[in-house]
């Protein structure tokens, strides 16, 4: 684990005068409907406020179908609020947030280029010689803790793995903004633990904004800085907006047995339950309850 370097808490300073430029990411009001085929509309999301700092790593948690996706692709600027604004450090979002990395639920990585060549690309896109690419490449494959298997191609490689390239990949690019939809979500659980460690530790380098999708609400706690409670949809919400008060840095497993994550677990879990029962029996499947459980705190 490493500390905050001395220059990112300078940049924290600068911006003291100035509160938007500390908000990486704002949510105005934002309200999302789609279109249903024959001119209906699913209001998915209600009028939603909420803003992540700009080293802030912030957690939602919700049922399954709540908009927690939706959410994040308007982060993105993948998708326009039906309602509302979306501001990213400080001015409106109008198209793609390049200040965002974007890692999805679904590998990402392509299956005929190498971990190295699948990691390298995302600088040559943007410009930069293949040689210079290919030694960052290399460099950040050794950061995730693949620097042995570069040459590997996807399909040689277990899932965990993967998710490592991935992170690489989106790391590499230097985004100001982190946005993770249920990024370990196929993994097992003690996967899931050392990849979290693996997320805290690169964070803990410089802080940058993450705003962190998960239907795990242990991993949530562990993790985030904050963790934020969605309704259940049609119109969901945010419900609840919980600070997560446990020190760093922090081990994503051995939190885990503090006294103080079991209160925030209880806590959070009897707001979040009521919503996944809602979501559970609107299905009328047992899909909904069983993403979620209460857990072992
Ligand atoms: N393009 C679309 N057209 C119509 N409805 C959509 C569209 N995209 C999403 N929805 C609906 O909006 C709601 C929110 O979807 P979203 O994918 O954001 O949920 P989620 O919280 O990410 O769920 P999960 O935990 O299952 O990933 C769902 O009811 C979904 O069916
Ligand atoms: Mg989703």
């Amino acid at each position: 684990m490493h500390d905050r370097p001395a220059g990112a808490a300078a940049v924290a300073r600068r911006g003291d005068a100035d509160p938007a430029a500390q908000e990486a990411v704002r949510f105005r009001g934002v309200m999302i409907a789609f279109s249903l085929p024959g001119g209906a509309s699913y209001p998915a999301v209600a009028a939603t406020d909420l803003a992540v700092g700009t080293h802030e790593f912030v957690a939602i948690v919700g049922p399954t179908g709540c908009g927690k996706s939706t959410l994040l692709n308007a982060a993105a600027g993948l998708l326009a609020p039906s309602s509302g604004e979306v501001f990213v450090l400080g001015a409106r979002l109008t198209g793609i947030n390049r200040a965002a990395g974007y890692l999805f639920q679904q590998d990402a990585v392509m299956p005929w280029k190498t971990a190295r060549d699948n990691v390298a690309i995302g600088l040559e896109v943007a410009g930069v010689a293949r040689a210079q690419a290919a030694a960052k490449a290399q460099a950040w494959l050794e950061r995730v803790g693949l620097g042995a298997f570069a040459e590997r191609y996807p399909h040689q490689l277990s899932g965990g793995q993967r998710k490592r390239v991935g992170l690489a990949q989106v790391l590499i690019r230097a985004p100001k903004i982190l946005l993770m939809d249920e990024p370990f979500g196929p993994l097992d659980a003690q996967t899931r633990q050392i990849m979290g460690n693996l997320l805290l530790e690169l964070w803990a380098f410089e802080r940058k904004a993450v705003l962190f999708v998960t239907h795990d609400l242990e991993e949530a706690i562990a993790l985030a800085d904050r963790v934020i409670i969605m309704s259940a949809g049609p119109a969901a919400r945010v419900i609840g907006d919980h600070t997560i008060d446990l020190a760093r840095p922090r081990d994503a497993s051995e939190v885990r047995l503090s006294p103080r994550f079991h209160e925030l677990h209880k806590l959070i879990w009897s707001q979040l339950r009521t919503e996944v029962l809602k979501a559970y029996n609107a299905s009328g499947s047992d899909s909904a309850g069983a993403a979620y459980s209460a857990g072992g705190a």
